[in-house]
């Protein structure tokens, strides 16, 4: 059970739910344990006196018992599921904040689509569980008790019976739980790999379609769901095992007690319906059985919220904070990068790079140079395996995560948009920004010039794909975006991919309009970019081997002239019109 202990975290902010479930607990407990009293009164009274109104009345007293129960189930499970619903859901708000500020690393190692199955299924599994096991769990409990009591108030000699017999009883139940518990997890992990399959192969439907890939797509699915049906079916098969165990074992337990009792009934020591009470606790003993399986199982699917929920972040946040010092400057010093999933190569090695304020520094270097990686670092999605990169004159390390963030900007290779308009888009650079302004970030990226040709502005909606939109305008949303909350920093990864030309000269207008009024590192792939650059940067294979300015390296670089004209798409003529 230590499994479910820290979910018990969970319950402790909701006593007060929790104690009117438990008030209601205690009378539908009693409540039950003296109907067994009803059924022995019954017995004893009603039919032994042959008097008609001794039954009529004890069937009275039953009715009121029923009625009193039927109210105090309704209140116990009302609290109980409200509860379960709370607690769950709660667990999938926690669970949720610790990931979105997990370190990006740590779902290249869990699959993100895995930890969305997991937010999902395993918590509504734990509310199932909170939300009628338990309370089913501690009602019995209360009465395994009370009954207990009562027998020993009534039949010391049976009761002493069900002393003995409980461990014998109950063992089966450790035994079958384990396994249960165990089961459950890998239940759950098969379950997970099923929806993470799924989740994976439909958003990348066209694909799947374009090569005719719906049959293996479709085969490799069913092996998953075979082997989750398979666990589930061994989870089952102990379950099932537990169940009639514990059948047979508390049969035998009251058979046993008929015997004993039987003969104190035939002696004349105990009376017909206090044996028949006695049999009618034993029954609600045994039924505690399914209920211990049922909390292995939560306990087994919780394993795995549990650790989601207790995984630290790689990039923790400073102890004690510094403030920016000179906002704008970025710097590496003796930087050495390695992936934590692929420690046995070097990303990057030895980068000396620093940025004054307001420069604009081109990176250029063919492809797996390490220009994204060193884009990821100066955003501290990854801290350097040697050496420090420090922004705004402080190791990245010292600032606080979201005040670095608030420093830089970052416009990604590939766009991403979210389904929503391009208003929603853009503000997601900024919250608080009001529409003035996002027209102001539109119009400085120019792109309003597009959005006024879309047929509701910048309220059309756009999708995650950002249907309608050629990659040449969703680039320039996202640099609406990122110049929004007005950054110091401008990190671009120019896109590789031609784009129209309208688009390719609106995004170079935006990168000349912004020289010198914030910081840009930006990766060209063109001759058009580089142009308006201070400084030119070569990387290749992780290291810098050239700086300097376009026509120093052209006459100086032999690397970097192969690249003006092979690697660099090439708009000389546009360069040469000054755009
Ligand atoms: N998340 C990652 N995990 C492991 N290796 C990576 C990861 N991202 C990139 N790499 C590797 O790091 C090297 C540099 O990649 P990248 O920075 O994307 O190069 P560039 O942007 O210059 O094309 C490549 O060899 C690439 O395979
Ligand atoms: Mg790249």
């Amino acid at each position: 059970m230590s499994n479910l202990r820290p979910a018990l975290r969970f319950v402790r902010p909701y006593l007060a739910q929790v104690a009117m479930a438990g008030a209601a607990l205690v009378v539908t407990a009693s409540v039950t344990l003296s109907v067994g009293q009803g059924v022995r009164l019954l017995i004893d009274e009603g039919f032994t006196t042959g008097s008609p109104d001794v039954l009529l009345s004890s069937i009275g007293v039953f009715v009121a018992l029923v009625l009193l129960l039927a109210a105090g189930t309704f209140v116990r499970f009302y609290y109980v599921s409200w509860v379960g619903e709370r607690v769950s859901a709660d667990i999938r708000l926690a669970v949720y904040a610790r990931l979105v500020r997990m370190h990006p690393a740590f779902f290249e190692e869990n699959q993100p689509t895995e930890i969305q199955s997991r937010i999902t299924t395993d918590t509504t599994l734990l509310q199932t569980v909170i939300g009628s096991s338990v309370s089913i769990a501690l009602r019995n409990a209360f009465m395994f008790v009370g009954g207990l009591l009562l027998l020993f108030v009534t039949n010391p000699r049976l009761a002493t019976i069900v002393i003995v017999s409980a461990p014998i009883v109950i063992s089966p139940i450790v035994l079958f739980g384990r396994r249960v518990r165990r089961l459950s997890r890998s239940s759950q992990d098969t379950l997970a790999d099923v929806g993470s399959h799924a989740g994976e192969s439909l958003r990348h439907i066209k694909i799947v379609q374009a090569f005719s890939h719906e049959r293996l797509d479709l085969a490799a699915f069913a092996d998953r769901v075979d082997v989750a049906f398979a666990v589930a079916v061994r989870r089952i098969r102990q379950r099932a095992w537990l169940v009639a165990t514990v059948m047979v074992l508390t049969l035998a337990a009251i058979a046993v007690m008929l015997w004993v009792g039987g003969q104190d009934v035939i002696a004349g020591r105990t009376s017909a319906g206090e044996l028949a009470a006695f049999i009618f606790y034993a029954f609600i003993v045994g039924a505690a059985s399914e209920v211990w399986a049922e909390l292995q199982r939560a306990a087994g699917a919780t394993e795995r919220l549990m650790e989601l929920l207790h995984a630290n972040s790689a990039l923790p946040e400073p102890a004690r904070p510094r403030q920016p010092r000179r906002p704008g400057a970025v710097a590496f010093r003796g930087v050495s990068f390695r992936y934590p999933t692929r420690p046995d190569v070097a990303v990057l090695t030895d980068i000396e790079l620093s940025l004054r304020p307001g420069e604009t520094v081109a990176l250029v270097g063919p492809s797996g140079a390490g220009k994204s990686t060193l884009l990821d670092l100066v955003q501290r999605f990854y801290d350097p395996t040697e050496g420090t990169v420090s922004v705004a004159g402080v190791d990245a390390r010292d600032l606080a995560l979201e005040t670095l963030r608030r420093e830089i900007a970052f416009v990604p290779q590939h766009p991403v948009l979210f389904a929503g308009t391009v208003r929603d888009n853009v503000r997601y650079g900024d919250a608080d920004a009001d529409d003035a302004r996002v027209t102001a970030a539109l119009r400085a990226a120019h792109a309003m010039e597009f959005v006024d040709a879309l047929a509701e502005g910048p309220d059309t909606i756009v999708g995650e794909d950002g249907q309608g939109l050629s990659g040449g305008q969703r680039q320039r949303l996202a640099i609406a975006r990122a110049l929004l909350p007005d950054p110091r920093i401008l990190l671009m990864d120019e896109a590789t991919s031609a784009l129209d030309a309208r688009s390719e000269q609106a995004i170079r207008q935006t990168i000349a309009d912004l020289k010198g009024r914030c910081t840009i590192l930006i990766v060209a792939h063109r001759l058009s970019t580089v142009a308006h650059a201070d400084r030119i940067v070569v990387l290749a294979d992780g290291r810098i081997v050239a700086e300097g300015t376009h026509e120093t390296l052209l006459r100086e670089n032999g690397l970097y002239r192969d690249f003006a004209e092979i690697q660099l798409v090439d708009h000389a003529g546009e360069v040469a019109a000054g755009g």
